[in-house]
C-alpha cells in the first residue's frame, strides 16, 4: 500500500506544551505571536474535527475561521491535546471544519494514517474517527493524484484506497450516518469522487455483492470522473447554465476516462463500465452512447444512482446542497427512467434508515 507510506513516521513535535484556546486567554507567547495576526483561509487547508482524536495533540497548529469576516485566528496550539469536552463543544456550536497551515499537510496525512492503522481494539479510536480519517486520506490522494494529472501511475494507490475504503465499510460497527457526518460537500471533482465511491461501496454491501467486488466497486467509484480531468477546468467551475458547445464537452468525460483506463489490466470490465456508462439512463437517454437499460452493466447503475444522488446533496456556486431524503425524492421521480428502480430502493432504505 504505497500510499500509506509515512504511517509509522513519529510526530516532530512533542504532545504536550501548551493550551490555547478561543474561549480562555491564550499563553503570553501565543497572544504576542497571534495577536492582530489573522490570516485568510487560502493559506490554509480546512481539516474535519470529526478526524480529531480526543486527548491526543495533532502536532499542528489548528485554526478555526471568524464567522463574520471568513479569516483564521489560532484555536489550539501544535503540542497541547484536545479533550473530548473540547470536541463537544466544536459540535455544538456547529463547528466542523477547523484549518491547518498548507506546509503541514503532510503531517496531518501522516497522523490521519496513523489513526487508519492503529488496532481495532483501541478504545479511543472510535467507527467513527476511522471513517473521519479514511475520508481525508481517500481526498488526499484523490486530490494529489487528480491535480498532478499523473492519474494512471495512482490508478495502484486509488485501488488500494478502494480495499481500504471497503474494509471499513463493511465492518460491524460502520454506520452510514457517522459517514455523513464527515463528508465535505464542495463541488471540487476530487470531493465529489470521494463521496461517490463512498455511496458505491455501501450501495453494493446493501446489494449483496461479495466483500471483492465492494472493493473493486468503490475503486471504479473513486475513478468514475477521471475524463474530467481532460475537460477545461473553466468549463466545469462555470457557475451558471453551460451553452450548448460546453455541455458538449463535459458530455465527452466518459469516453475520455474509459479511453485512458481501457489498457489497464488491474480493471474489470464492471470498473471501465462505471466510468464509460454512468451517464447513461434506462430509458436511452443518457450520454454518451444513449444505451438502454438491458446493455448497461448493473455497476453502471449502481454508479448512476450514487453519482446523482451526491450531485444533488452537494453545494452548487447557484444552490445550496438538497437535504437527503429531498435527494431521494428527486431521484424517485426518475425511476425506471433513468434509474434501476431496485437499486435506487434499496439506496433509498439505506439513507432513509441512517
Ligand atoms: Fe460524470
Amino acid at each position: 500500500m504505497e500510499f500509506l507510506s509515512g504511517v509509522n513516521q513519529h510526530p516532530t513535535v512533542s504532545w504536550r506544551t501548551r493550551l490555547c484556546k478561543l474561549e480562555e486567554t491564550p499563553p503570553q507567547s501565543f497572544q504576542m505571536k497571534f495577536r492582530e495576526r489573522k490570516m485568510l483561509t487560502g493559506d490554509y487547508l480546512p481539516i474535519s474535527v470529526a478526524t480529531l482524536l480526543p486527548a491526543k495533540a495533532v502536532g499542528l497548529n489548528l485554526f478555526q475561521k471568524e464567522q463574520e469576516t471568513d479569516r483564521l485566528m489560532l484555536y489550539r496550539g501544535a503540542d497541547y491535546p484536545l479533550h473530548m469536552e473540547d470536541l463537544d463543544r466544536l459540535r455544538d456550536r456547529g463547528v466542523h471544519l477547523l484549518y491547518i497551515a498548507k506546509d503541514s499537510g503532510a503531517r496531518y496525512q501522516s497522523y490521519l494514517r496513523r489513526l487508519l492503522n492503529s488496532s481495532p481494539d483501541s478504545p479511543s479510536v472510535t467507527p467513527q474517527l476511522k471513517v473521519g480519517a479514511l475520508n481525508e486520506v481517500v481526498l488526499d490522494v484523490l486530490r494529489t493524484s487528480f491535480g498532478s494529472r499523473d492519474v494512471l501511475d495512482a490508478v495502484t494507490s486509488i485501488a488500494a484506497l478502494g480495499t481500504l475504503t471497503a474494509d471499513i465499510i463493511t465492518r460491524d460497527e460502520f454506520a452510514v450516518s457517522d459517514l455523513f457526518r464527515v463528508l465535505h460537500h464542495d463541488y471540487a471533482t476530487f470531493t465529489h469522487s470521494t463521496n461517490v465511491a463512498f455511496y458505491c461501496g455501501i450501495l453494493a454491501a446493501g446489494l449483496g455483492y461479495s466483500h471483492e467486488e465492494i472493493e473493486r466497486i468503490t475503486t471504479g467509484g473513486l475513478l468514475h470522473d477521471l475524463g474530467k480531468l481532460d475537460i477545461d477546468e473553466r468549463i466545469l467551475a462555470k457557475p451558471g447554465k453551460l451553452d450548448e458547445l460546453e455541455y458538449r464537452q463535459v458530455k465527452r468525460h466518459p469516453s475520455l476516462g474509459f479511453r485512458k483506463l481501457a489498457e489497464r489490466t488491474d480493471l474489470c470490465e464492471g470498473q471501465l463500465m462505471m466510468v464509460y456508462q454512468h451517464h447513461e439512463r434506462l430509458d436511452g437517454g443518457g450520454y454518451p452512447v444513449g444505451n438502454v437499460g438491458e446493455n448497461l452493466h448493473p455497476w453502471a447503475k449502481i454508479c448512476s444512482v450514487a453519482d446523482v444522488f451526491e450531485a444533488l446533496t452537494s453545494q452548487r456556486p447557484y444552490r445550496q446542497p438538497l437535504t437527503r431524503k429531498k435527494a431521494i425524492e428527486i431521484q424517485e421521480r426518475d425511476s425506471g427512467k433513468s434509474f434501476d428502480p431496485e437499486i435506487l430502493e434499496c439506496w433509498k432504505s439505506i439513507i432513509l434508515g441512517a
